[in-house]
This record gives C-alpha cells, structure tokens and sequence, in this order.
C-alpha cells in the first residue's frame, strides 16, 4: 500500500516549517488546485512533459503516450531494479510472468537491461517490429489525460488556466 497525496500532502504540510511542493498526477489545474487546497505551496511535475513538443521521449513511446488510459501503467522493478511506475508493454509483461526471474535489485538490473533497452530504442522505430511492442517509459497516471502533445509553455498557460477557473468556481461556492 501506499499513501496518496490526499493524505500524505496535508501531513508533510503540518509536520514542517518549510515551502511543501505536491507531486504526483498533478498534470492540470483541478489537479493543481487540489494540491495547493491540501496546503502545498507549490506542485513539481514529472510525467506531463514527456508528450511535450520538446521532450526527447522516443517518438514510440510518445505515441504509445498520447493512446494511453490511466489503466495503462503499472508499478515494475524491471528497469531500474527498484519499483518505478511506467506504461505497460510487452517489457512489463514478459518481465510479469510467472515463469520468469524475478528483476535483480539496483544496480544489477539496469546493468542487465540498459543495452537490451537501447536496442529496444534503435529497432522500436521499425513498424511491426517486435521492439516496437517492447518499448516503454517511466509515465505516472495522467498518462490518462496527456492525449495531446503540446508546447511546453502550452501545458503551463492551460494549467494555470484551468487553475484560476477552479479557484474561482470554489469562492462561487461560498457566496450566498
Ligand atoms: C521519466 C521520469 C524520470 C524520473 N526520474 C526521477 C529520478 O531519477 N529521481 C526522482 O527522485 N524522481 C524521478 N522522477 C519523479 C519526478 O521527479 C516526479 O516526482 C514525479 O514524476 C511526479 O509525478 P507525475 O509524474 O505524476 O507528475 C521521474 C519521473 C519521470 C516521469
């Protein structure tokens, strides 16, 4: 189990002295305004950049991206040894079988898997190939609603859009 930021932000908030930014499927505004109303002074996000215009994600992999749903992503040590939220592929499958070894812990299973994975990147661009069905990426949750690849300034405007429109829709709650 772990704890979700629902509970964990609101904790760190109070048990510290210190600016608390919240991390973690903060991706848009209601996200945004979520973490701040739990009392973060801030949020930090990772996974919406990946489908950015600037992002070196590869190009596989972004489109693999922009299809995929929440449900897509599981929780694996096959990269790094150490558990890493990614998007399923058949990477995370074979590695999920019930008949396979289990990962080794960091740094021997990066050491076994970095060059099988920048085989996997060279041949993945090869439609059909089976690289192309292995390849996949480090992605959280709102992997769900990054559907689009937009600019980076883009993705920042309509968080801070969407964050103003949330912000304003709560104070409309409080007038009589
Ligand atoms: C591709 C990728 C690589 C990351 N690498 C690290 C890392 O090396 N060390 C670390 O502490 N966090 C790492 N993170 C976590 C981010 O710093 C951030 O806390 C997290 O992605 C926030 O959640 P979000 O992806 O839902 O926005 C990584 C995230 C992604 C998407």
């Amino acid at each position: 189990g772990e704890i979700g930021s629902m509970v964990l932000i609101p904790e760190i908030v109070d048990a510290v002295n210190i600016p608390v930014l919240g991390a973690g499927g903060i991706g848009r505004g209601r996200q945004m305004a979520a973490a701040m109303a739990l009392g973060a002074q801030g949020v930090w996000c990772g996974s919406v950049w990946l489908t950015t215009e600037e992002a070196e994600t590869h190009p596989v992999v972004k489109e693999k991206f922009l299809a995929a749903t929440s449900a897509d992503t599981i929780r694996s040590r096959s990269l790094t040894g150490k558990h890493a939220r990614m998007l399923k592929s058949a990477w995370t499958e074979e590695w999920d079988r019930d008949d396979r070894p289990d990962p080794l812990g960091m740094p021997l299973q990066p050491i076994l898997t970095t060059e099988a994975q920048k085989r996997i990147a060279r041949a993945a661009h090869t439609k059909g190939s089976g690289a192309e069905k292995l390849a996949n990426y480090f992605v959280g949750q709102i992997v769900g609603t990054m559907n689009q690849s937009k600019t980076s300034g883009q993705v920042v405007i309509e968080m801070i859009e969407e964050f103003i429109e949330s912000v304003e829709s709560l104070a409309r709650q409080l007038e009589v």
